[in-house]
């Protein structure tokens, strides 16, 4: 286990929200005073450095000092999951590469939030996937997830997949809820995770239309998650102290 604390962000799928929530979780956690680093260790699609890659965005909103060959470790252009990325470009990822960054970073600061790739399962090689990065890293998971129709399962199995690798899956965090959107479900879909899943849910991150800016994003945690309970459990919740 990487020494320090952090959450690893994953997420019931991709494009499900882990990047705005991770970028959203860290200036709520910043506004409480903690320094917060980021890492998204592998990423695929997109031009190295692009502004809308996951590691320009979160760098720049949080306005990170760190360059992006810190924030991250592989990037590959081609949008596929990282394992057949890597596989095209004949690239190995190395957990060892990362692990090495990653304890540079927790040394630095209170709090790393690592973004993991789609979901819990996505391979990042021929035998191994994000789900056994996430267990080296031996941090508590955070699932985001999506607010309709079909979450109470997807975030189950998810929940259900990090337990059964070892891992805790410490909170749930829906994300994108359109209010004209709303589906039947919606307003008993925390009550019904929290039943299956046997996680916690730590709110419900609303879809923010027009330009994700900094303080939006922060005035969306800081309203919508309960950050104090994040903030309590990463306190309260290591071992390493
Ligand atoms: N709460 C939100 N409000 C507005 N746009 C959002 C929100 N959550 C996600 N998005 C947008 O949806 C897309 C997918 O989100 P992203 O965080 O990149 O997902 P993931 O990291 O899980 O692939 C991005 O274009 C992002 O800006
Ligand atoms: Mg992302």
């Amino acid at each position: 286990m990487i020494p320090g604390k952090g959450f690893f962000i994953t997420g019931t799928g991709t494009e499900v929200g882990k990047t705005v929530v991770t970028a959203a979780l860290a200036l709520a956690m910043r506004d409480q005073g903690l320094r917060v680093g980021v890492m998204k260790p592998v990423q695929s699609g997109g031009e190295w450095a692009a502004p809308e890659t996951d590691g320009m965005r979160l760098k720049t909103w949080l306005d990170l000092s760190e360059s992006m060959d810190e924030i991250v470790c592989y990037h590959f252009p081609e949008p596929v999951a990282p394992g057949l990325a890597a596989e095209w470009a004949g690239v190995e990822i190395q957990h060892e590469v990362i692990l090495l960054r990653l304890e540079q970073l927790a040394a630095r600061v209170d709090v790393v939030l690592v973004e993991g790739a789609g979901g819990w399962l996505v391979p990042l090689g021929a035998d191994w996937t994000i789900a056994d990065l996430a267990a080296l890293i031996g941090w508590p998971v955070v699932i985001v997830a999506h607010p309709l129709l079909g979450t109470v399962n997807h975030t189950a199995l998810t929940a259900l997949a990090i337990r059964e690798r070892g891992c805790t899956p410490a909170g749930v965090i829906f994300n994108g809820l359109r209010e004209g959107e709303r589906d039947q479900s919606a307003a008993h879909n925390r009550r019904l995770v929290e039943q299956v899943a046997k996680v916690p849910v730590w709110g419900s991150l609303p879809w923010l239309s027009g330009e994700l800016t900094r303080h939006r994003l922060k005035q969306a945690a800081c309203e919508h998650l309960d950050m104090d309970g994040i903030v309590g459990f990463l306190k309260g919740g290591k071992a390493d102290e």
